[in-house]
Protein backbone atom coordinates (compact mmCIF):
# COMPACT_ATOMS: atom_id res chain seq x y z
CA UNK A 1 0.00 0.00 0.00
CA UNK A 2 1.44 3.16 -1.01
CA UNK A 3 -0.51 6.29 0.21
CA UNK A 4 0.67 9.99 -0.08
CA UNK A 5 -1.00 13.10 2.38
CA UNK A 6 -1.50 16.09 0.94
CA UNK A 7 -2.40 19.52 3.50
CA UNK A 8 -1.78 22.69 5.05
CA UNK A 9 0.52 22.62 8.20
CA UNK A 10 -1.60 21.59 11.25
CA UNK A 11 -4.10 19.59 9.62
CA UNK A 12 -2.93 16.69 10.90
CA UNK A 13 -0.95 14.60 8.57
CA UNK A 14 1.65 13.81 11.14
CA UNK A 15 -0.32 12.13 13.93
CA UNK A 16 -2.73 10.03 11.10
CA UNK A 17 0.47 9.06 9.39
CA UNK A 18 1.62 7.52 12.71
CA UNK A 19 -1.77 6.15 13.18
CA UNK A 20 -1.27 4.11 9.76
CA UNK A 21 2.47 3.13 10.30
CA UNK A 22 0.90 1.12 13.68
CA UNK A 23 -2.30 -0.03 12.19
CA UNK A 24 -1.21 -1.38 8.95
CA UNK A 25 2.93 -1.70 9.36
CA UNK A 26 3.46 0.78 6.69
CA UNK A 27 6.95 2.80 6.43
CA UNK A 28 6.28 6.32 7.56
CA UNK A 29 8.44 8.52 5.06
CA UNK A 30 7.85 12.14 6.84
CA UNK A 31 10.41 14.31 5.29
CA UNK A 32 9.50 17.30 8.14
CA UNK A 33 10.99 14.63 10.66
CA UNK A 34 13.90 13.86 8.11
CA UNK A 35 14.81 17.54 7.73
CA UNK A 36 14.47 18.24 11.36
CA UNK A 37 16.73 15.13 12.11
CA UNK A 38 19.42 16.47 9.89
CA UNK A 39 19.50 19.86 11.16
CA UNK A 40 19.47 18.48 14.68
CA UNK A 41 22.71 16.28 13.73
CA UNK A 42 23.80 19.31 11.71
CA UNK A 43 24.16 17.13 8.31
CA UNK A 44 25.29 18.76 5.07
CA UNK A 45 21.69 18.27 3.90
CA UNK A 46 20.50 20.12 7.39
CA UNK A 47 22.79 23.04 7.49
CA UNK A 48 21.37 23.52 3.89
CA UNK A 49 17.84 23.02 4.74
CA UNK A 50 17.89 24.83 7.97
CA UNK A 51 17.59 28.70 6.67
CA UNK A 52 14.29 27.41 4.64
CA UNK A 53 12.58 26.15 7.33
CA UNK A 54 13.49 28.59 10.01
CA UNK A 55 11.35 30.96 7.90
CA UNK A 56 8.16 28.73 6.62
CA UNK A 57 10.16 28.30 3.17
CA UNK A 58 10.14 25.11 1.03
CA UNK A 59 13.44 23.50 1.01
CA UNK A 60 14.55 23.01 -2.46
CA UNK A 61 13.26 20.49 -5.04
CA UNK A 62 16.22 18.96 -6.14
CA UNK A 63 17.59 18.55 -2.30
CA UNK A 64 14.34 17.05 -1.41
CA UNK A 65 14.13 14.69 -4.47
CA UNK A 66 17.52 13.69 -3.80
CA UNK A 67 16.33 12.55 -0.60
CA UNK A 68 12.99 10.80 -1.65
CA UNK A 69 15.17 9.05 -3.84
CA UNK A 70 17.36 7.66 -0.97
CA UNK A 71 14.55 6.37 1.34
CA UNK A 72 12.79 4.56 -2.08
CA UNK A 73 16.35 2.60 -2.14
CA UNK A 74 15.85 1.66 1.35
CA UNK A 75 12.56 -0.64 -0.77
CA UNK A 76 10.05 0.01 1.72
CA UNK A 77 6.92 -2.48 1.90
CA UNK A 78 4.43 0.06 1.37
CA UNK A 79 4.63 3.86 2.77
CA UNK A 80 2.96 6.53 3.73
CA UNK A 81 4.78 9.77 2.32
CA UNK A 82 3.69 12.72 5.13
CA UNK A 83 4.84 16.67 3.54
CA UNK A 84 6.14 15.11 0.12
CA UNK A 85 5.68 15.91 -2.61
CA UNK A 86 5.00 19.63 -1.86
CA UNK A 87 5.02 21.18 -5.61
CA UNK A 88 4.32 19.68 -9.04
CA UNK A 89 7.87 19.18 -9.49
CA UNK A 90 8.18 17.19 -6.84
CA UNK A 91 5.11 15.13 -7.66
CA UNK A 92 5.92 14.91 -10.91
CA UNK A 93 9.63 13.54 -9.95
CA UNK A 94 7.65 10.76 -7.54
CA UNK A 95 5.70 9.66 -10.29
CA UNK A 96 9.05 8.97 -12.41
CA UNK A 97 10.63 6.65 -9.78
CA UNK A 98 7.53 4.98 -8.57
CA UNK A 99 6.84 4.20 -12.50
CA UNK A 100 10.29 2.76 -12.83
CA UNK A 101 10.05 0.60 -9.97
CA UNK A 102 6.55 -0.58 -10.89
CA UNK A 103 5.53 0.82 -7.39
CA UNK A 104 1.32 2.47 -8.20
CA UNK A 105 0.71 4.72 -5.69
CA UNK A 106 -2.82 3.82 -4.32
CA UNK A 107 -4.34 7.17 -3.27
CA UNK A 108 -3.32 10.73 -2.28
CA UNK A 109 -5.48 11.85 0.75
CA UNK A 110 -5.79 15.59 0.97
CA UNK A 111 -6.66 17.02 4.67
CA UNK A 112 -8.85 20.09 4.55
CA UNK A 113 -9.20 22.19 7.70
CA UNK A 114 -9.90 26.07 7.64
CA UNK A 115 -6.98 28.75 8.55
CA UNK A 116 -8.08 29.98 11.73
CA UNK A 117 -8.59 26.19 13.95
CA UNK A 118 -4.81 25.31 11.60
CA UNK A 119 -3.49 28.09 13.58
CA UNK A 120 -5.07 27.40 16.73
CA UNK A 121 -3.55 23.86 16.23
CA UNK A 122 -0.37 24.83 16.30
CA UNK A 123 0.12 27.40 18.90
CA UNK A 124 -1.31 24.70 20.91
CA UNK A 125 1.07 21.70 19.57
CA UNK A 126 3.69 20.01 21.76
CA UNK A 127 5.86 17.18 20.20
CA UNK A 128 8.60 14.90 21.67
CA UNK A 129 11.69 15.46 19.80
CA UNK A 130 13.19 12.40 20.28
CA UNK A 131 10.42 10.68 18.18
CA UNK A 132 8.00 13.17 16.85
CA UNK A 133 5.38 12.06 19.11
CA UNK A 134 3.19 14.87 19.20
CA UNK A 135 0.33 16.35 21.61
CA UNK A 136 -2.10 18.96 21.58
CA UNK A 137 -2.43 21.55 24.59
CA UNK A 138 -6.01 21.76 23.96
CA UNK A 139 -7.17 18.81 22.33
CA UNK A 140 -4.83 16.11 23.08
CA UNK A 141 -2.72 17.04 26.06
CA UNK A 142 -0.49 15.05 28.15
CA UNK A 143 -0.74 13.78 31.43
CA UNK A 144 1.87 16.20 33.14
CA UNK A 145 2.32 19.47 30.95
CA UNK A 146 5.17 19.60 28.96
CA UNK A 147 6.44 16.18 29.61
CA UNK A 148 5.66 13.55 27.52
CA UNK A 149 3.49 10.06 28.84
CA UNK A 150 5.19 7.37 27.04
CA UNK A 151 9.30 8.52 27.67
CA UNK A 152 8.89 11.02 30.91
CA UNK A 153 11.34 13.63 28.80
CA UNK A 154 10.64 17.22 28.07
CA UNK A 155 8.30 18.19 25.46
CA UNK A 156 9.14 21.12 23.22
CA UNK A 157 7.29 23.74 20.73
CA UNK A 158 8.73 23.37 17.25
CA UNK A 159 11.36 26.52 16.00
CA UNK A 160 8.58 26.92 12.96
CA UNK A 161 5.21 27.15 14.81
CA UNK A 162 5.72 31.06 15.88
CA UNK A 163 2.82 32.87 15.07
CA UNK A 164 4.82 34.80 11.95
CA UNK A 165 6.16 31.52 10.72
CA UNK A 166 2.79 29.73 10.97
CA UNK A 167 1.48 32.78 8.67
CA UNK A 168 4.13 31.87 5.99
CA UNK A 169 4.11 28.30 5.66
CA UNK A 170 0.00 28.61 5.38
CA UNK A 171 0.81 31.33 2.29
CA UNK A 172 3.12 28.70 0.84
CA UNK A 173 0.80 26.05 1.12
CA UNK A 174 -1.70 27.83 -1.20
CA UNK A 175 0.79 28.86 -3.35
CA UNK A 176 3.49 25.64 -3.78
CA UNK A 177 1.49 23.08 -2.72
CA UNK A 178 -2.37 23.19 -3.64
CA UNK A 179 -1.92 22.98 -7.28
CA UNK A 180 -1.29 19.41 -6.60
CA UNK A 181 -4.74 19.21 -5.21
CA UNK A 182 -5.94 19.31 -9.42
CA UNK A 183 -2.73 17.33 -10.05
CA UNK A 184 -4.35 14.17 -8.18
CA UNK A 185 -7.69 14.72 -8.93
CA UNK A 186 -6.86 14.31 -12.77
CA UNK A 187 -5.09 10.79 -11.39
CA UNK A 188 -8.44 9.93 -9.88
CA UNK A 189 -6.38 9.12 -6.58
CA UNK A 190 -7.83 12.03 -4.91
CA UNK A 191 -9.57 11.40 -1.40
CA UNK A 192 -10.71 14.39 0.95
CA UNK A 193 -11.28 14.10 4.32
CA UNK A 194 -12.60 16.58 6.89
CA UNK A 195 -9.27 17.33 9.22
CA UNK A 196 -12.02 19.37 11.27
CA UNK A 197 -13.19 15.62 12.57
CA UNK A 198 -12.13 14.06 15.88
CA UNK A 199 -8.15 12.55 15.26
CA UNK A 200 -10.35 8.72 15.46
CA UNK A 201 -12.78 9.52 13.51
CA UNK A 202 -10.42 10.79 10.62
CA UNK A 203 -8.49 7.77 11.06
CA UNK A 204 -11.42 5.42 10.51
CA UNK A 205 -12.16 7.48 7.15
CA UNK A 206 -8.49 7.17 5.55
CA UNK A 207 -8.25 3.74 6.28
CA UNK A 208 -12.04 2.83 4.61
CA UNK A 209 -10.12 5.23 2.03
CA UNK A 210 -7.14 3.35 1.30
CA UNK A 211 -9.31 -0.17 1.71
CA UNK A 212 -11.04 1.03 -1.64
CA UNK A 213 -8.46 2.13 -3.01
CA UNK A 214 -6.01 -1.03 -2.64
CA UNK A 215 -9.22 -3.19 -3.09
P1 LIG B 1 6.51 19.37 8.02
O1 LIG B 1 7.15 18.85 9.24
O2 LIG B 1 6.07 18.42 6.96
O3 LIG B 1 5.33 20.34 8.48
P2 LIG B 1 3.89 20.69 7.84
O4 LIG B 1 3.51 20.06 6.58
O5 LIG B 1 3.89 22.17 7.87
O6 LIG B 1 2.92 20.01 8.77
P3 LIG B 1 2.92 19.98 10.31
O7 LIG B 1 3.87 18.94 10.80
O8 LIG B 1 3.10 21.36 10.89
O9 LIG B 1 1.41 19.61 10.60
P4 LIG B 1 0.62 18.23 10.48
O10 LIG B 1 -0.36 18.32 9.37
O11 LIG B 1 1.57 17.07 10.47
O12 LIG B 1 -0.18 18.29 11.83
P5 LIG B 1 -0.02 17.45 13.20
O13 LIG B 1 -0.43 16.02 13.00
O14 LIG B 1 1.29 17.71 13.84
O15 LIG B 1 7.48 20.41 7.27
C1 LIG B 1 8.24 21.36 7.99
C2 LIG B 1 9.13 22.13 7.02
O16 LIG B 1 10.06 21.23 6.39
C3 LIG B 1 8.43 22.84 5.87
O17 LIG B 1 7.93 24.11 6.24
C4 LIG B 1 9.56 22.93 4.83
O18 LIG B 1 10.47 23.96 5.16
C5 LIG B 1 10.29 21.60 5.03
N1 LIG B 1 9.80 20.54 4.13
C6 LIG B 1 9.23 19.36 4.50
N2 LIG B 1 8.89 18.64 3.43
C7 LIG B 1 9.25 19.37 2.34
C8 LIG B 1 9.13 19.17 0.94
N3 LIG B 1 8.57 18.05 0.41
N4 LIG B 1 9.59 20.14 0.11
C9 LIG B 1 10.17 21.26 0.59
N5 LIG B 1 10.29 21.51 1.92
C10 LIG B 1 9.84 20.57 2.79
O19 LIG B 1 -1.19 18.15 14.07
C11 LIG B 1 -1.10 19.51 14.45
C12 LIG B 1 -1.67 19.69 15.85
O20 LIG B 1 -3.09 19.42 15.80
C13 LIG B 1 -1.10 18.72 16.89
O21 LIG B 1 -1.02 19.37 18.14
C14 LIG B 1 -2.15 17.58 16.95
O22 LIG B 1 -2.15 16.94 18.22
C15 LIG B 1 -3.44 18.32 16.65
N6 LIG B 1 -4.42 17.52 15.90
C16 LIG B 1 -4.15 16.68 14.85
N7 LIG B 1 -5.30 16.16 14.37
C17 LIG B 1 -6.31 16.70 15.11
C18 LIG B 1 -7.72 16.54 15.08
N8 LIG B 1 -8.34 15.74 14.18
N9 LIG B 1 -8.45 17.23 15.98
C19 LIG B 1 -7.85 18.07 16.89
N10 LIG B 1 -6.51 18.24 16.97
C20 LIG B 1 -5.75 17.55 16.08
Amino acid sequence: MRVVFLGPPGAGKGTQARILRERFGLDLISTGDILRANCAERTPLGEKAERFMRCGELVPDDLMIAMIERELERKPAGFVMDGFPRTVAQAEALDALLSRLRWPLHAAILFNASRPVLIERLASRWINPRTGRTYNALTNPPRVAGIDDEDGGELVQRDDDRADTVAKRLDVYEAATKPLVEYYRKTGKLVSVDALAPVETVAERIAAAIGAAHA
